[in-house]
């Protein structure tokens, strides 16, 4: 399917999970049986996505392409590379795809997230509705750690970005989808307190427009950034794997 193209942000530096980053990037440590970034390219295979962007950085972008390759594993033909200088926050490393987007739709998704079931009936909403985003928010324990929602009956009023005090327990999940506008909006963006070009800004600015939707995420999702979250990926990942052998 053409009409969607999938970005896979695998830049950053992993600083949370030294010493384990220290000679290594975060996205090409072990999740149970395979390396951590296999699992967010095969929830964009898996979707239908074949025309693939991975967006990496640091000192070990050469390896991806070693791990990866043309993406044959995957059954891809091929699949595109970018490098992010630096560390400037995930609306920057996006905003390095505007070239491969080319004008068309983008299906996004942070590399160390690591999902349990299907997108697809998300990214056909997606293809439905008009223009604007969509992003998959999930339910959790300790929404302080993420981008957190505000609703109001069934709408989002806002998004807060690692709030003191979580206006909800949902926390946006790392898989976003953005018409071409979003390379527009991400050159608007002024880093934030932390340095970084906020995706958080980015749904909000689509907010802002009234092109914000969104769905509630099925089965499980976790991210693999701290040592807690990637113990619980490495579970998670080998409860299905063995699941699935069954
Ligand atoms: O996991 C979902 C959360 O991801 C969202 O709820 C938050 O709103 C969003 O800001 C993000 O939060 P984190 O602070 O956990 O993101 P982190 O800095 O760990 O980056 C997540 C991934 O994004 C990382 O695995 C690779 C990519 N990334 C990150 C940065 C800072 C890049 O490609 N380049 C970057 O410069």
């Amino acid at each position: 399917m053409a009409d969607l193209k999938g970005v896979v942000l695998a830049g950053g530096l992993g600083k949370r999970l030294r010493p384990l980053t220290k000679i290594t990037n975060k996205h090409l440590l072990p999740v149970f049986n395979q390396p951590m970034v296999y699992y967010p390219v095969q929830t964009l295979v898996e979707a239908g996505i074949a025309d693939i962007l991975i967006v990496t950085g640091g000192n070990h972008a050469g390896e991806f392409l070693r791990l990866l390759g043309n993406g044959q594993e995957f059954g891809l033909k091929d699949i595109n590379y970018t490098y992010q200088e630096g560390e400037g926050g995930i609306a920057e490393a996006l905003g390095l795809a505007e070239h491969f987007a080319d004008g068309q739709r983008i299906v996004v998704i942070l590399g160390d997230n690591i999902i349990e079931k299907s997108i697809k009936q998300d990214i056909d909403k997606f293809r439905k509705q008009p223009q604007g985003a969509r992003i998959l928010i999930k339910e959790v324990e300790d929404p302080q750690r993420f981008g957190v929602v505000e609703l109001k009956g069934n709408k989002i009023i806002a998004i807060e970005e690692k709030p003191k005090k979580p206006k909800s327990n949902y926390a946006v999940t790392g898989i976003y989808m953005y018409d071409a506008e979003v390379f527009n909006i991400i050159k608007t963006l002024k880093p934030s307190a932390r340095n970084e070009l906020e995706i958080t800004d980015v749904n909000n600015a689509y907010l802002k427009r009234n092109q914000l939707y969104y769905n509630k995420l099925d089965g499980w999702w976790t991210d693999a950034g701290s040592f807690d979250s990637l113990l619980r990926a490495n579970n998670l990942a080998a409860e299905k794997f063995r699941r699935e052998q069954r």
